[in-house]
């Protein structure tokens, strides 16, 4: 790839929107906690947890991320986990992340919700601190399980309300639509909280209809299988719905066979708000710049103005002040004539 390209690819400031805390914990730190907690693993060690990252579909990995998260139960822990996000983050020139917390997957094994919310938010006021780094945190419900779990999700959370933007659905997508949530997330609008939801991953476009038509979503998640109807992106670019796109977690979980049979450029050339992120960083192989680097890559029909489109897509996308959206556009236009013009 072109040097600049790559250069301005890395360098750009960029917005992450789509990244699960706990799809950041690398093998290392798995160990590191499983250890300082007494947790036992059903793998002998990093190098055995990492062969079993060889993934069919979304469930074959959720079986192992949810096992790989079962090593948290303190604040400091989600501290731990947050902050090491918080610096690749930074390394990689994200100015703003909106990060996904799953507090079922915890609650259930008798972590109590303030714990995980303590600690997440300790980390992202720490790293705003160290390096400028703004993060938010979204609240995501886990769709395999009912919308009455939800409920008592929502309830236990809110306690903690000044902590979180919004609210998410992820999860086991096939055979859970979105409309199972509609009560729940009509409640969470109620409380003014943001709304998006994980659609036409490995579901089909009729999920990311009832995404925007039940839940009113103001992003979808994913949203690669869009182009399988035309009248649904015919909607999506209208509203200027964003679409957060991730294409390494796509390959990984067999979305698309291979990075250069990804759908990126016709998303973005049938003028949808398509942002890169990452989902799940240590489970899918890089974190938000490798995603970016790798796929244009794999695309060479992706270039420069690719790039700016990509960073700017996601400052609009994202849930942050006007003020901050002007500023991180003018800090793109320095990287940008710094590097490229
Ligand atoms: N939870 C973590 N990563 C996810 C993904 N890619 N899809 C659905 N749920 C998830
Ligand atoms: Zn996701």
């Amino acid at each position: 790839m072109d040097a600049r390209l790559e250069a301005l690819l890395r360098q750009m400031p960029k917005a992450e929107l789509h990244l699960h805390i706990e799809g950041s914990l690398e093998p290392e730190m798995i160990f590191r906690l499983a250890e300082r907690n007494h947790v036992r693993l059903a793998y002998p060690g990093v190098e055995a947890l990492r062969a079993a990252y060889a993934f069919t579909d979304l469930q074959s990995f959720l079986d192992i991320y949810y096992a790989g998260a079962s090593v948290l139960l303190k604040a400091e822990d989600f501290f731990d986990m947050a902050f090491a996000y918080c610096e690749r983050a930074a390394a990689d020139h994200v100015v703003h992340a909106e990060i996904f917390f799953d507090p079922q997957t915890h609650t259930a094994r008798g972590v109590p919700i303030g714990a995980v919310i303590e600690g997440l938010e300790h980390a992202g006021r720490r790293a705003h601190a160290e390096f400028g780094l703004t993060t938010r945190l979204i609240l995501c419900f886990l769709r395999h399980l009912s919308e009455e779990d939800a409920f008592a999700t929502l309830e236990a959370a809110l306690p903690h309300r000044k902590h979180f933007i919004g609210v998410g659905l992820d999860s086991s997508e096939r055979g859970h639509p979105p409309e199972k949530f509609a009560r729940v997330f009509a409640r969470c609008r109620e409380l003014g909280l943001h709304v998006v939801a994980h659609a036409g991953e490995e579901g089909p476009p009729a999920y990311i209809w009832n995404a925007l038509d039940v839940l009113k979503v103001q992003r979808i998640d994913h949203g690669v299988r869009s182009l399988d109807d035309p009248a649904l992106v015919r909607r999506l670019a209208a509203e200027r719905m964003p679409l957060t796109v991730c294409p390494l977690s796509n390959v990984k979980l067999r979305v698309f066979e291979t990075l250069a049979e990804h759908n990126l450029p016709a998303l973005l050339d049938a003028g949808l708000c398509a942002t890169v992120n990452s989902d799940d960083p240590a489970y899918f192989g890089g974190y938000v710049n490798e995603n970016f680097v790798r796929t244009f890559a794999a695309l060479p029909q992706l270039g420069v103005a690719h790039a700016l489109t990509l960073a700017r897509n996601s400052f609009e996308a994202s849930f942050a002040p006007a003020a901050d959206k002007d500023r991180w556009e003018r800090q793109l236009d320095e990287v940008f004539r710094r590097i490229v013009a």
